[in-house]
Protein backbone atom coordinates (compact mmCIF):
# COMPACT_ATOMS: atom_id res chain seq x y z
CA UNK A 1 0.00 0.00 0.00
CA UNK A 2 1.03 3.42 -0.80
CA UNK A 3 2.24 5.49 2.30
CA UNK A 4 -0.30 8.25 1.38
CA UNK A 5 -2.86 5.81 0.64
CA UNK A 6 -2.33 4.48 4.66
CA UNK A 7 -2.38 8.04 5.77
CA UNK A 8 -5.47 9.02 4.14
CA UNK A 9 -7.08 5.40 4.46
CA UNK A 10 -6.64 5.22 8.37
CA UNK A 11 -9.13 5.10 10.91
CA UNK A 12 -9.03 4.66 14.68
CA UNK A 13 -10.75 1.01 15.41
CA UNK A 14 -12.87 0.58 18.00
CA UNK A 15 -14.45 -2.55 17.21
CA UNK A 16 -12.63 -6.06 16.57
CA UNK A 17 -13.12 -10.02 15.50
CA UNK A 18 -12.38 -12.26 18.51
CA UNK A 19 -9.78 -13.92 16.10
CA UNK A 20 -6.22 -13.90 17.18
CA UNK A 21 -3.22 -11.68 15.78
CA UNK A 22 -0.21 -13.97 15.18
CA UNK A 23 2.69 -13.87 16.83
CA UNK A 24 4.78 -12.50 13.75
CA UNK A 25 2.39 -10.32 12.57
CA UNK A 26 2.56 -7.98 16.52
CA UNK A 27 6.46 -8.44 16.25
CA UNK A 28 6.77 -6.92 12.85
CA UNK A 29 4.12 -4.20 14.28
CA UNK A 30 6.82 -3.74 16.84
CA UNK A 31 9.78 -3.64 14.68
CA UNK A 32 8.26 -1.22 12.52
CA UNK A 33 7.12 0.78 15.29
CA UNK A 34 11.05 1.34 16.07
CA UNK A 35 11.78 2.49 12.56
CA UNK A 36 10.74 5.24 13.78
CA UNK A 37 12.74 8.38 14.14
CA UNK A 38 13.83 9.48 18.02
CA UNK A 39 16.30 11.63 19.35
CA UNK A 40 19.45 11.14 18.96
CA UNK A 41 18.32 7.49 17.85
CA UNK A 42 18.74 6.79 21.63
CA UNK A 43 14.93 4.60 21.06
CA UNK A 44 13.59 6.14 24.43
CA UNK A 45 10.66 3.27 24.10
CA UNK A 46 9.21 0.19 25.05
CA UNK A 47 6.67 -2.28 24.10
CA UNK A 48 4.86 -4.46 26.02
CA UNK A 49 2.78 -7.06 24.06
CA UNK A 50 -0.80 -8.10 26.11
CA UNK A 51 -2.94 -11.13 25.31
CA UNK A 52 -4.17 -11.91 28.41
CA UNK A 53 -7.69 -11.82 28.69
CA UNK A 54 -7.74 -10.67 32.59
CA UNK A 55 -4.79 -8.41 32.23
CA UNK A 56 -6.59 -6.67 28.93
CA UNK A 57 -9.73 -6.52 31.63
CA UNK A 58 -7.87 -4.60 33.96
CA UNK A 59 -6.28 -2.49 30.85
CA UNK A 60 -9.85 -1.59 29.87
CA UNK A 61 -10.83 -0.47 33.66
CA UNK A 62 -7.95 1.35 34.07
CA UNK A 63 -9.07 3.29 30.78
CA UNK A 64 -12.31 4.59 32.03
CA UNK A 65 -14.03 1.19 30.92
CA UNK A 66 -13.04 1.66 26.96
CA UNK A 67 -14.31 -2.28 26.70
CA UNK A 68 -12.68 -2.37 23.05
CA UNK A 69 -9.38 -2.96 24.85
CA UNK A 70 -10.88 -6.10 26.66
CA UNK A 71 -12.44 -6.91 22.65
CA UNK A 72 -9.52 -6.53 21.02
CA UNK A 73 -6.91 -9.80 20.68
CA UNK A 74 -3.70 -8.05 21.27
CA UNK A 75 -2.80 -4.94 22.90
CA UNK A 76 0.73 -3.01 22.74
CA UNK A 77 1.19 -0.65 25.68
CA UNK A 78 4.02 1.68 24.51
CA UNK A 79 6.30 2.89 26.91
CA UNK A 80 8.92 5.97 27.52
CA UNK A 81 12.15 4.44 28.87
CA UNK A 82 13.90 7.80 30.97
CA UNK A 83 16.95 6.10 31.24
CA UNK A 84 18.05 5.82 27.50
CA UNK A 85 16.55 9.78 26.96
CA UNK A 86 18.26 11.03 30.13
CA UNK A 87 21.49 12.91 28.31
CA UNK A 88 19.26 15.28 26.58
CA UNK A 89 18.21 16.49 30.10
CA UNK A 90 14.76 18.22 30.66
CA UNK A 91 14.40 18.77 26.72
CA UNK A 92 14.37 14.97 26.46
CA UNK A 93 12.41 14.21 29.68
CA UNK A 94 9.68 16.31 29.39
CA UNK A 95 9.59 16.61 25.27
CA UNK A 96 11.39 14.54 23.25
CA UNK A 97 10.27 11.09 25.17
CA UNK A 98 6.82 12.05 23.55
CA UNK A 99 7.91 12.58 20.14
CA UNK A 100 9.40 8.88 20.51
CA UNK A 101 7.19 7.50 21.41
CA UNK A 102 4.13 9.43 18.92
CA UNK A 103 6.24 8.62 15.93
CA UNK A 104 6.23 5.11 16.81
CA UNK A 105 2.55 4.27 17.72
CA UNK A 106 2.00 6.28 14.01
CA UNK A 107 4.07 3.77 12.35
CA UNK A 108 2.18 1.13 14.52
CA UNK A 109 -1.03 2.30 13.11
CA UNK A 110 -0.16 2.71 9.38
CA UNK A 111 1.31 -0.64 9.52
CA UNK A 112 -1.66 -2.46 10.98
CA UNK A 113 -4.26 -0.71 8.90
CA UNK A 114 -1.50 -1.72 6.04
CA UNK A 115 -1.59 -5.38 6.67
CA UNK A 116 -5.72 -5.40 7.06
CA UNK A 117 -5.90 -4.83 10.44
CA UNK A 118 -7.32 -2.23 12.61
CA UNK A 119 -6.14 0.04 15.93
CA UNK A 120 -7.01 2.65 17.99
CA UNK A 121 -4.28 5.10 20.09
CA UNK A 122 -5.52 5.45 23.16
CA UNK A 123 -4.08 7.82 25.95
CA UNK A 124 -6.66 8.38 27.86
CA UNK A 125 -5.73 5.50 31.07
CA UNK A 126 -5.38 6.02 34.48
CA UNK A 127 -1.46 5.04 35.15
CA UNK A 128 -0.79 4.33 38.66
CA UNK A 129 -3.00 0.87 38.05
CA UNK A 130 -1.41 -0.06 34.48
CA UNK A 131 2.19 0.92 35.86
CA UNK A 132 1.28 -1.92 38.85
CA UNK A 133 -0.63 -4.47 36.71
CA UNK A 134 2.22 -4.28 34.49
CA UNK A 135 4.98 -4.25 37.54
CA UNK A 136 7.08 -1.48 35.44
CA UNK A 137 10.27 0.04 37.38
CA UNK A 138 10.26 4.20 37.90
CA UNK A 139 11.98 4.63 34.29
CA UNK A 140 9.34 3.26 32.33
CA UNK A 141 6.10 5.46 31.73
CA UNK A 142 3.19 3.55 29.74
CA UNK A 143 2.25 6.42 27.67
CA UNK A 144 -0.56 4.92 24.83
CA UNK A 145 -2.55 1.75 24.54
CA UNK A 146 -2.99 0.25 21.01
CA UNK A 147 -5.68 -2.29 20.94
CA UNK A 148 -4.94 -4.19 17.67
CA UNK A 149 -7.11 -6.78 16.10
CA UNK A 150 -9.02 -7.72 12.95
CA UNK A 151 -11.84 -4.44 12.71
CA UNK A 152 -15.59 -5.43 12.10
CA UNK A 153 -16.65 -1.39 11.37
CA UNK A 154 -15.25 0.74 8.70
CA UNK A 155 -16.00 4.43 10.47
CA UNK A 156 -15.73 7.35 7.61
CA UNK A 157 -13.35 9.88 8.04
CA UNK A 158 -13.68 12.21 11.53
CA UNK A 159 -14.06 16.17 9.85
CA UNK A 160 -10.32 18.03 9.78
CA UNK A 161 -9.79 21.25 9.71
CA UNK A 162 -9.21 23.36 6.59
CA UNK A 163 -5.78 23.78 6.09
CA UNK A 164 -6.59 27.43 5.83
CA UNK A 165 -7.28 27.04 9.59
CA UNK A 166 -4.06 25.66 10.53
CA UNK A 167 -1.61 27.00 8.33
CA UNK A 168 -0.62 30.29 10.28
CA UNK A 169 -0.49 33.19 8.42
CA UNK A 170 3.42 33.97 9.65
CA UNK A 171 4.18 30.97 7.36
CA UNK A 172 6.87 31.92 4.46
C1 LIG B 1 -2.97 11.48 22.22
C2 LIG B 1 -4.20 10.73 21.76
C3 LIG B 1 -5.00 10.14 22.71
C4 LIG B 1 -6.14 9.42 22.29
N1 LIG B 1 -6.87 8.76 23.24
C5 LIG B 1 -7.94 8.04 22.86
C6 LIG B 1 -8.65 7.29 23.83
O1 LIG B 1 -8.34 7.24 25.01
N2 LIG B 1 -9.73 6.58 23.39
C7 LIG B 1 -10.13 6.57 22.08
O2 LIG B 1 -11.10 5.90 21.76
N3 LIG B 1 -9.44 7.26 21.13
C8 LIG B 1 -8.36 7.99 21.49
N4 LIG B 1 -7.62 8.65 20.54
C9 LIG B 1 -8.02 8.57 19.11
C10 LIG B 1 -8.69 9.84 18.61
O3 LIG B 1 -9.96 9.97 19.18
C11 LIG B 1 -8.79 9.81 17.07
O4 LIG B 1 -7.51 9.68 16.52
C12 LIG B 1 -9.45 11.06 16.51
O5 LIG B 1 -10.79 11.16 16.93
C13 LIG B 1 -9.43 11.10 14.97
O6 LIG B 1 -10.05 9.94 14.43
P1 LIG B 1 -9.24 8.97 13.44
O7 LIG B 1 -8.08 8.40 14.20
O8 LIG B 1 -10.22 7.90 13.05
O9 LIG B 1 -8.79 9.79 12.28
C14 LIG B 1 -6.48 9.36 20.92
C15 LIG B 1 -5.65 9.94 19.98
C16 LIG B 1 -4.50 10.60 20.38
C17 LIG B 1 -3.56 11.16 19.34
Amino acid sequence: MEVKTAIRERRSIRAFKADPVAEEVVEELVQLANMAPSAGNLQAREFIVIRDDRTRESLAAAAGNQMFIREAPVCIVVCVNYERIANYGARGRELYVFHDTGAAIQNVLLAAHDMGLGAVWVGAFNEGPVKRMLRLPKHIRPVAIIPVGHPVEQPKMRVRRDPSDILRKESW
